[in-house]
């Protein structure tokens, strides 16, 4: 093969590769593990119903309604191409609305395949499947749920 096939071949494999990466069809065989499960437990004070809004690049979860000291949970494969797997969440109790990134496959691929969380009203904490804190509570961020 002369140089000039070579480069040609390579720019095809190029092309096809980034064709593969952006094509929603060829997207759906996604490089994934085991799926990672993420439950979120409303631990507000004075039990108030905690709504809950999730979405991900790919996934918008809908409005969920968790009642005082209950959980909903939802579960997804990784993206071990981009490694960029990302939920964002908003929360919402009494007359306050809140956002946080549930899940952050940067933050959370080797910490966590289950990942629990409560709700408090000073923000997020992660805990264990019994709502044993296991790690410092973290705040909510700013922003709107895109
Ligand atoms: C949670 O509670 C159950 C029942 O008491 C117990 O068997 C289990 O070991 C606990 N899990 C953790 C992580 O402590």
């Amino acid at each position: 093969m002369g140089w000039l096939s070579i480069k040609l071949l390579f720019t095809l494999v190029v092309v096809a590769a980034s064709f593969m990466l952006r094509n929603p069809v060829a997207r759906v065989v996604r490089f994934t593990l085991d799926p990672t499960h993420v439950y979120i437990y409303n631990d507000i004070e004075y039990g108030p119903t905690l709504y809950v809004h999730c979405r991900s690049k790919d996934d918008d979860l809908g409005e969920q309604v968790i009642p005082p000291k209950f959980s909903w949970d939802f579960s997804f494969g990784l993206d071990l191409l981009t490694r960029e797997t990302e939920f964002d969440c908003s929360f919402k109790f009494n007359d306050e609305s809140h956002l946080y990134p549930i899940y952050l496959q940067p933050r959370d691929e080797f910490d966590c395949a289950y990942c629990y969380w409560k709700i408090t009203e000073a923000g997020p904490c992660r805990t264990d499947e019994n709502h044993t804190v296991i790690k410092p509570c973290d705040s909510w961020v700013g922003g709107v749920l895109r």
